[in-house]
């Protein structure tokens, strides 16, 4: 697939006024993405687990109008979000050339999470995909396509990746799960830098079920965001090894995945969380984003791993929260040490138990 392929051919149908629901998860990456080029092109493959209960739930009503360009209104939990529209206005841009008919229309984008918006988790992975499905379903009427919208691999999920990814790289690998790679990688077949693709390969029931306990150490807007962290690779003296040790984890991911191999999983997610954060002390300027109660739940995880031969580990997003992610056979026994251990270092106790998920759905 070439970026070609998503320019469409002229509509044959006209679409007034109505709407079209759905909701699309956050995804928390595995191998990650950090440092781009181009027109939101990863400089290295990564790989996610999708998330299921944290999502966003859009709504996207639209009205036909005489030329003149789009035109659009956001509303987060009713109340318009005119902080959110700069946003949404440079992703319209982006997409124009591979959806010209909103141009055409007058759009209202109501949308709210599951999670609560001021957690500090990151709500552009699944805001930017559910928008994508909604734009691609509505793409769907113009061409009076009944197609399952949702059916796997599909040209329309495909689409609806590559313009998430406009939107906001993740975004890429929220439209399917339970594991979704982006970014093309030699090793694994079918993956494109464009869009988001299901992991193709065997995959052990050890990961089946993973959990993921957010906790939320940090609830307030991140001092640099990922957009400026991305940006700040470009000039970062360990970039390149860095985009080679991501892509050779990712294929060191291809038999762990398979034999179930949960040491080695730990040590390479592990590794790959913090290598992010020494990229983001390695830029010019450098920051950190990690609090100290980051690495107090860290070490806390270390010392239960050591005691108790658990298989939990951690992973870290851009920002001080933690991901917990564990095997469904711990839950008990890890939502008891989370509760009782880990609890405390969260902004007003708070944390999310999450499980992975399988990608967006129509609502
Ligand atoms: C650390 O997708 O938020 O979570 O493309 O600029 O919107 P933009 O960045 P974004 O970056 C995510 C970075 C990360 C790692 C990852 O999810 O792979």
């Amino acid at each position: 697939m070439t970026i070609q392929d998503f320019i469409p051919s002229p509509y044959t149908e006209i679409a007034k006024n109505a709407s079209v629901s759905y909701q699309s998860p956050s995804n928390i990456a595995l191998v990650k993405y950090w440092g781009k080029y181009g027109e939101q092109l990863p400089q290295n493959a990564s790989v996610s687990f999708t998330l299921s209960r944290c999502k966003s739930e859009t709504t996207l009503h639209f009205e036909k109008k005489n030329k003149g360009g789009y035109d659009f209104e956001v509303y987060l939990d009713g109340v318009r979000e005119e902080a959110f529209e700069p946003k949404i206005h440079k992703f319209f841009q982006r997409v124009e050339q591979y959806l010209p008919f909103i141009n055409e229309y007058r759009f209202v984008i109501k949308t709210q999470n599951t999670f609560p918006h001021s957690s500090g988790i990151a709500s552009s992975a699944s805001g930017m995909s559910a928008l994508a499905m909604c734009l691609v379903a509505l793409e769907c009427q113009l061409y009076n396509d009944k197609s399952n919208l949702l059916q796997n691999n599909s040209y329309q999920l495909q689409k609806a990746s590559f313009l998430a990814r406009l939107g906001s790289g993740s975004a890429a690998r929220s439209i399917n799960g339970p594991l979704v790679v982006w970014g093309a990688h030699p090793k694994i077949e079918g993956s494109s830098n464009l869009f988001g693709t299901p992991y193709p390969y065997k995959v052990h029931e050890n990961f089946s079920n993973y959990h993921d306990t957010i906790l939320l150490v940090d609830k307030a807007q991140k001092q640099v965001s990922s957009t400026v962290g991305h940006d700040l690779m470009h000039n970062n003296p360990y970039a390149t090894q860095r985009f080679e040790k991501a892509n050779s984890n990712l294929q060191e991911l291809i038999p762990i995945f398979e034999s179930g191999d949960l040491d080695s999983f730990i040590a390479l997610v592990e590794s790959e969380a913090l290598q992010l954060h020494a990229m983001m002390m390695a830029s010019s300027p450098y920051f950190i984003l990690m609090k100290p109660n980051t690495l107090e739940i860290i070490d806390s995880i270390w010392n239960f791993r050591k005691t108790t031969h658990s298989k939990v580990c951690f992973t870290l997003d851009a920002g001080a929260n933690v991901h917990v992610l564990y095997p469904s056979g711990e839950k008990k026994q890890l939502q008891q040490f989370i509760k009782n251990e880990l609890s405390k270092y969260c902004k007003d106790g708070t944390y999310i138990d999450d499980v992975v998920g399988f990608g967006a759905g129509v609502i």
